[in-house]
């Protein structure tokens, strides 16, 4: 952005188009990291203004990869006054900070190197401790040092930064997970259904509990769970389809390739006349 705070006609992208309410479309899986960057610098500003501090949770997994690596780029780093940033993370694997699949090992190479944010303001989840279950109560500790309370008791978070998985999971709340709603525990350490491996979550009423939850979902492969999610299909429901944050607001950001049933099924389109044949009592303007 150059000093007139317009962006360079090189630089400019397309801004990603309501497809529905809470649901905005980029072209591309790079539109999406740059759209979620303008949302995270937004809500800094937000935050910070208001409540002197922005507190964030991190989303692991590959898609918010290019997110903090546009983060940490020169446009968008020193949007930010990091001194007052929190960063958590919604979730964890049970692997130390410097294993390929560690969350905060991707967020710390992606983001952390190359932004002035204090230390102590970086909070890991300890998922590869000895005793996770202690681990665990100790997470719970730090988000109360942290975080007000929402009215049920739970810790809120400014931002949930969350993915979706193609079987409609969110953080580590997976389909079928015993207590997924009726839990009082603010963190979990369920077992990852397939590979049989221990996570550290953030439970469910804890995303709920959030000012603002936003999903970047990238991918043919997550279509057909955007669009069970968003239409709210599956009995029983999906993880992130529980995920509705009563108290604040969600939106997903997702590329064509994730959103294309969803399109379709707007599309005017779909309930268009046939092609070919002019709609009756239309007028030229109309039909735009
Ligand atoms: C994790 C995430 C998980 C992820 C989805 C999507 O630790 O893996 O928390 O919920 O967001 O599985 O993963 P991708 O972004 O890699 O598709």
């Amino acid at each position: 952005m150059d000093d007139a705070g317009t962006t360079p006609s090189a630089n400019r992208v397309a801004l990603p188009r309501e497809i529905q309410p809470g649901l905005r479309v980029c072209a591309d899986a790079p539109g999406v990291a740059r759209a979620a960057a303008r949302q995270f610098v937004e809500f800094a500003w937000q935050f910070i203004a208001r409540e002197k501090s922005f507190c964030v949770a991190l989303a692991g997994g590959n898609t918010p990869r290019e997110l903090y690596r546009l983060l940490a780029t020169q446009d968008f780093r020193t949007q930010v006054d990091w001194a007052k940033v929190h960063l958590f993370w919604g979730d964890e694997r049970a692997v130390p900070p410097e294993h390929p699949e560690s969350n905060y090992g991707m967020a710390r190479r992606e983001l952390l190197v190359r932004v002035p944010i204090p230390a102590g303001n970086v909070h890991r989840m300890e998922a590869d401790a000895p005793n996770l279950g202690r681990a665990a109560q100790e997470y719970e500790e730090t988000l109360r040092r942290y975080l007000r309370l929402d009215a049920n008791g739970f810790p809120r978070l400014h931002l949930i930064l969350l993915g979706l998985g193609a079987d409609g999971h969110t953080a580590s709340l997976f389909p079928g997970a015993r207590k997924l709603r009726d839990t009082l525990r603010w963190v979990s350490t369920p077992l990852h259904p397939q590979l049989r491996s221990r996570r550290m979550t953030l439970t469910l009423p804890v995303l709920n509990a959030a000012h603002q939850a936003l999903f970047l979902v990238t991918g043919a492969e997550k279509a057909e769970a955007l669009r069970a999610v968003l239409e709210g299909t599956s009995d029983p429901p999906l993880p992130a389809q529980l995920v509705t944050v009563p108290g604040g607001h969600r939106e997903f950001l997702a590329d064509e390739a994730a959103a294309a049933l969803v399109i379709r099924e707007a599309s005017p389109v779909s309930r268009a006349p046939s092609r070919g044949r002019k709609s009756e009592g239309e007028s030229p303007k109309e039909r735009r």
